[in-house]
């Protein structure tokens, strides 16, 4: 016999550091593939407000990652180990994820069943856990709970409006998803395994499109503006009509249909989310942020060409050519062009000058958007500099396979352009008709201050300029 003094008070079982790193290493797993499913399904969905919301949550899922990894390493957690060893029980309930048959129900699984499933998994371990002992995973639970629930409240709100039905509570693919937890144990791994019938089992496996398409409240369009398709004439004297106006007015236009149609560049660098699957977590980390920034920035001109009244599908093109034409490209190479339109842009000063000509027409929204833009646009470039060199390696045999993967993606999308240029979805003239005499009747005048740039088309391509 020995002496001891009783307890100080009682704990619950299974809530110790060790249990705690597990059963968050299943949950931060969960997270990480639920993050790149909802990036590969942004790209694949083409209804507008269901997409601009995925790219929003899956941002967001990334940060809860992020939050639950971190966490996971200040549990004595060998660091060699947060991203090896992942559970297969609960990779085999996440690889089911994106196997829906289209958007509606691969919306209605994840706000349906999988987010659920995670606030429910995490609202237990705020009921077991000791508030104290434990308090930093309890600070990020209550945040990432919170997020979920606003998640699902904000699709569920969309999805009254847009397909009522989208969130039946007898959805097939819904109750799969769900009744898959019970088979792992719930997200955690807690619970006990119960073996259910899976009747929507062994769907073929998911891959991304390589072609997207608009919402179907847009004309299909190649093209936004005239710099990108050097054929079309009539496209270019159209726009010129614009810019005869004002050069101030060419530029609150020509921004804002040129931050709508940044939807191609969010598309990129989601696609290559799900394409490259076993990359460093801080590659998905950042590429998150930028696809999300991408579709903010899409959003922006949205919002700008609503703010003057205007019937957007109606009247702006919304080109799916820039995504299409990579098609066929390996995912670095959708990489290396990105990156070398983005790093251009940056270089030859162009925000700047957009700015100062938008400053110019006192459009303080415009004005707002581009800043933030900029600043955005500068983290991009470092994104693209730090991950192709990590793709590629740093050094002259990495420098010449960059060079070499963006030339050939520019010379694949000038021969789509080429390929392409006599379609009927190429021409841009209808619209800039239709929007200088919109536009015509809405401007007035204000004091002229002098401004003394010279204005030309955003250089997306010089060689292609060149050649006008
Ligand atoms: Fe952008
Ligand atoms: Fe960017």
């Amino acid at each position: 016999m020995v002496k001891v003094l009783p307890s100080s008070r009682a704990v619950n079982e299974g809530t110790g550091v060790d249990q705690a790193s597990h059963n968050l290493k299943r949950c931060y797993v969960a997270e990480r593939e639920l993050m790149r499913t909802l990036a590969a399904w942004f790209v694949d969905t083409s209804q507008w407000d269901l997409k601009r919301q995925l790219a929003n949550d899956m941002w967001q899922t990334s940060r809860h990652a992020d939050m639950l990894r971190t966490r996971i390493l200040e549990l004595r957690y060998p660091r060699r180990d947060v991203d090896k060893k992942y559970d297969a029980d609960v990779l085999a309930w996440t690889g089911e994820f994106a196997r829906a048959a289209n958007t509606e129900e691969f919306v209605a699984g994840i706000y349906g069943a999988v987010l659920p499933e995670l606030v429910r998994a995490y609202s237990d371990y705020l009921d077991q856990t000791d508030d104290l002992d434990d308090a930093p995973t309890v600070y990020i639970l209550r945040h990432i709970i919170s997020d979920k629930q606003a998640q699902i409240e904000r699709m569920q709100k969309l999805a009254s409006e847009i397909a009522p039905t989208l969130f039946g509570a007898n959805h097939g693919w819904t109750i799969y998803l769900s009744d898959y937890v019970t088979i792992i144990g719930g997200v955690s791994g807690d619970g006990e395994k119960v073996e259910k019938p899976t009747s929507q089992a062994n769907r073929p496996a998911y891959a991304i499109q390589r072609q997207v398409n608009r919402d179907a409240r847009w004309r299909s369009t190649l093209f936004h503006l005239p710099h990108e398709n050097k054929y079309d004439v009539e496209g270019r004297q159209a726009w010129q009509r614009i810019e005869k106006l004002d050069k101030r007015v060419a530029m609150q236009v020509w921004s804002a249909i040129s931050h709508f149609n940044e939807i191609w560049a969010a598309e990129v660098v989601a696609a290559s989310m799900w394409d490259f699957a076993n990359e460093t977590w801080e590659f998905y980390l950042d590429l998150a942020r930028w696809a999300w920034d991408e579709t903010r920035h899409s959003t922006m001109g949205y919002r700008a060409l609503q703010g003057w009244g205007w019937d957007v599908p109606d009247l702006i093109p919304w080109g799916n050519a820039m995504y299409n034409a990579m098609g066929p490209m390996p995912p670095i190479q959708r990489l290396a062009l990105l990156y070398f339109y983005e790093e251009g842009l940056l270089r030859a000063g162009t925000k700047q000058i957009e700015i100062k000509i938008l400053e110019s027409a006192q459009d303080d929204g415009s004005v707002q958007d581009m800043d933030f833009d900029w600043a955005d646009e500068a983290i991009h470039v470092s994104y693209g500099f730090r991950w192709l060199r990590h793709l590629l390696g740093d050094d002259s045999a990495g420098k010449e396979e960059l060079k070499r993967l963006t030339d050939e993606a520019r010379a694949i999308h000038a021969k789509f352009v080429a390929d392409h240029k006599d379609d009927p979805e190429a021409k841009l003239a209808p619209y800039f008709n239709r929007l200088h005499d919109i536009i015509a009747q809405m401007i007035h005048d204000i004091p002229d201050d002098g401004l003394d740039i010279q204005w030309a088309p955003v250089v997306a391509d010089e060689e292609v300029l060149k050649a006008l």
